[in-house]
């Protein structure tokens, strides 16, 4: 079987090699999945750019790639009872995701229903559940409140306008290119502008154009350095930032005027983090209510290009490229 690793720190077409492995049958436990899907996501290119973590948790090369997908079971161990060949599994916290097949532990795997495509259902693990516990663990909101958000035409950005939406919650939503507008208008985007200067000015007359309201308690930042103080400059008083991805590469920057005089908060939201603060069954119903929406099609990802496994190199400089429609993924 095949798998990509990260062999090094460096660009991320240029440091991933494809390793020949040997092909177990599976032991006891164990099953056999061929790899359907698996997505390239913004924290993969930082990983192979050694740029992803703080500290000890920087992972280190060599390491496997692929952070979430979706298979096949083909072979399943002599006392495994679920799940059995033919059957759909998520792929996640395992070795060789970027693969063709791999032996996992069984009990660890979700059967996904057929009916799910699997493109989407290889996009479930991380995005849908980051979007959602951002809207819900940082503010209380209330119907008819405004959230705002930048890098809103990303996944997350576009599960979080659903999801608001499917709660009652408007959205503002930050575009950085003028293509990206319509499409995440036609998603349902309340207000959707580029970001850039008089932001505050350019929000607050978009909401009094929609009836007014109060000015947004939530901002859910990706992209830091200046973009963090727009869309502070955004918030009612009081009002939290939620910064959760490091797009520009810049720190956050909030004035300090904002955060003395307004009370203004900054906040760091990281999935594995937010999990930890639940239990067991809470996590279990926090998936199962977002599959429900991925089932009903209210979590949809637009997809801008699959490739094989062979192509690698290519898929990871596509998924490095701005202005894309939607994710690159790896169908091997
Ligand atoms: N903290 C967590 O636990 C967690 C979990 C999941 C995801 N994330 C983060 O969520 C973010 C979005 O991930 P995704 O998978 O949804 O992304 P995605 O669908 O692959 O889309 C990437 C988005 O980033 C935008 N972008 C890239 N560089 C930018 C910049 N310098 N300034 C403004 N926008 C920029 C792109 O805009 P264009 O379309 O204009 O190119 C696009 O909208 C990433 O930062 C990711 O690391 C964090």
């Amino acid at each position: 079987m095949l798998r990509a690793q990260i062999s090094r720190w460096g660009e991320p077409s240029a440091v991933v090699e494809l390793i020949e492995m040997e092909s177990p049958a599976p032991g006891p436990g164990e099953v056999r999945v061929k790899v359907e899907a698996s997505p390239i996501h913004p924290s993969d290119l930082l990983k192979c750019r050694g740029l992803y973590g703080y500290g000890e948790s920087v992972p280190m090369p060599p390491f496997w790639g692929g952070v979430e997908g979706v298979g096949l079971v083909t072979d399943a161990g002599a006392d495994v009872e679920t799940p059995r060949p033919g059957e759909r599994v998520i792929l996640a916290r395992l070795d060789g995701i970027w693969g063709d097949e791999l032996i996992a532990p069984a009990s660890g795997l979700t059967v996904l229903p057929p009916e799910l495509d699997p493109l989407q259902g290889s996009m479930l693990i991380a995005n849908p559940p980051t979007a959602e516990l951002m809207l819900t663990d940082f503010t209380t909101l209330e119907a008819g409140d405004w959230v705002i958000q930048n890098a809103a035409n990303s996944a997350v950005g576009r599960h979080v306008v659903s999801l608001a939406k499917h709660s009652g919650w408007r959205t503002v939503n930050l575009v950085r290119r003028q293509e990206a507008i319509a499409p995440l208008e036609a998603h349902g985007g309340d207000v959707v502008l580029i970001d850039g200067p008089e932001l505050a000015t350019r929000v607050a007359d978009a909401i009094d154009s929609l009836g007014g309201g109060a000015l947004a308690k939530l901002a859910i930042d990706a992209v830091g350095g200046d973009a963090t103080a727009r869309i502070a400059g955004c918030l009612a008083p009081g009002g939290t930032v939620v910064n959760y991805g490091l797009l520009s590469g810049e720190d956050c920057r909030v004035p300090a005027r904002l955060i003395v005089f307004n009370d203004i908060r900054l906040q760091g939201f990281l999935l594995p983090r937010g999990l930890k603060t639940r239990s067991p069954a809470e996590i279990a119903a926090l998936y199962e209510r977002l599959l429900g929406l991925a089932m009903d099609g209210t979590l949809d990802v637009e997809i801008e290009a699959t490739y094989p496994l062979a192509e690698i190199g290519a898929a990871l400089d596509h998924a490095d490229r701005a202005g894309r429609t939607g994710k690159v993924l790896i169908t091997p």
